[in-house]
């Protein structure tokens, strides 16, 4: 069987594929409403953005509008409709029309302007707190590490037991996840460690690099209690796409428990009274293969982060004190302790790392990637680089000080980092 007119065929169904293919792709574009979306704002740097974005949408829209027609217009009057059509001598040509030229300058001049205005606005609006609210910002300093970011709270003194016990305070540092007051402008300084790092929250504020070597801030407000996504938005080297963080905005009395939560030393897990029928042992779900960076999220982090954030605050049930404190002295004897500060732990008082002081209480571990469960705990440890490939701790720490960990050491490391709420 032959099909003689096949390409016409195929011709005349191409555009209708093409319009489907488009489709389909534009609406995967505007999928508006991920933890990502910039068309979701939740603050008023980010709102002033998506305004300034659809300024420039709409001008644009209607200059293609009108240079398309005009296309559509000539291209359709003027084909040609006959062999001699295609043969004729072209017409007697023009050059140049004043009215035409002077009108189309102007036309351009006026679209320029009326998205100059909006853009200087709101470049003025976004490069700092608003000198009415200065007042009442609220200060973090957050820096970027290949390949997480630390969070620095400049007026909030954390306390740390030294030798003697005494306690000392320092300013408090946290790690992956920063948490703020809602409702309050927040002035964010940003360094970084290393390489160019880029700090964005996109439901918040548009993204700000950090650059070695230079100062940088930028501002956010949260206008009400919420569980923001993070990304590090400059490459940065091999685990830059995994570098995430979170924010977290809370109202104020809550915001309160949780500074105060933060500036105590580490828990300590006490034995249980006997009456209590001795401590169950740490139970493990069946380790199951991860791929390679897949991201691990369980479900409830799409009902409601905020919540499941909430609910991690809270020391979970079933706590083993003795395999707690074999952890807490493995965390130091196999050099963890070299490169992360756990407040109240004699010896760990690393800071190449992120502090781990109430790391049970963060909703994400390695650099805002994984959730912060037992499995995931256990990926992690187990095998830094599946998880982040080239990450300093399995660089500098597993592979440079030999570090070999048994699965019972393991599982002691995991009772004592989950004991840290
Ligand atoms: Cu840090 Cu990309």
């Amino acid at each position: 069987m032959r099909f003689p007119n096949l390409p016409t065929r195929l011709a005349r169904w191409a555009p209708a594929a093409a319009a489907l293919a488009g489709s389909t792709l534009l609406s995967g574009c505007f999928w508006l409403d991920g933890p990502q979306s910039t068309f979701d704002p939740n603050g008023p740097v980010a709102r002033e953005q998506l305004d300034l974005f659809y300024v420039t949408c709409w001008v644009t829209l209607v200059i293609f509008v009108l240079v398309g027609s005009a296309l559509a217009y000539a291209m359709i009057k003027f084909r040609a409709r006959s062999d001699a059509d295609l043969h004729a001598e072209p017409p007697e040509q023009h050059h140049g029309n004043p009215i035409v030229e002077v009108s189309l300058i102007a036309a351009s001049v006026f679209s320029l302007v009326v998205i100059a205005i909006p853009t200087l606005r709101g470049v003025w609006f976004s490069y700092d707190v608003p000198e009415e609210e200065k007042a009442d910002a609220y200060e973090v300093t957050a820096t970027g590490y290949q390949w997480w970011f630390k969070f620095e709270y400049p007026n909030e003194a954390a306390q740390t037991p030294d030798p003697t016990g005494k306690l000392v305070a320092a300013p408090l540092t946290t790690g992956s996840e920063l948490v703020i007051p809602a409702g309050r402008p927040v002035h964010i300084n940003l360094r970084t460690v290393d390489v160019i790092h880029s700090f964005w929250a996109p439901k918040l504020a548009g993204k700000v690099d950090m650059v070695p070597n230079r100062g940088n801030f930028l501002w956010i407000k949260a206008e009400k209690p919420g569980y923001f996504w993070g990304q590090c938005a400059e490459f940065c080297g091999e685990s830059h796409a995994v570098m995430r963080f979170r924010v977290i905005a809370l109202g104020p009395r809550e915001f309160n428990d949780w500074l105060n939560a933060q500036m105590a030393p580490a828990r300590r897990v006490a034995a249980l009274a006997a009456s209590e029928g001795g401590p169950p042992k740490a139970q493990f779900a069946a380790y199951r293969e991860f791929r390679r960076n897949e991201p691990g999220y369980t479900d409830r982090f799409d009902v409601s982060p905020l919540d499941a954030w909430r609910a991690q605050q809270l020391p979970g049930g079933g706590e083993d004190p003795a395999l707690i404190a074999k952890g807490r002295e493995l965390f130091v004897s196999k050099t963890c302790a070299s490169c992360h500060t756990v407040r109240g732990v004699d010896g760990a008082v690393g800071v190449q790392g992120p502090e781990l002081t109430h790391v049970a209480a963060r909703t994400t571990i390695a650099g805002g990637l994984l959730e912060n469960n037992r499995d995931e705990l256990h990926r992690w440890i187990h095998a830094p680089n599946e998880v982040k490939p080239g990450n300093k701790m399995w660089v500098n720490g597993y592979l440079k000080n030999d570090i070999k960990l048994t699965s019972a050491d393991e599982d002691a490391l995991i009772a004592f980092l989950e004991s840290l709420k």
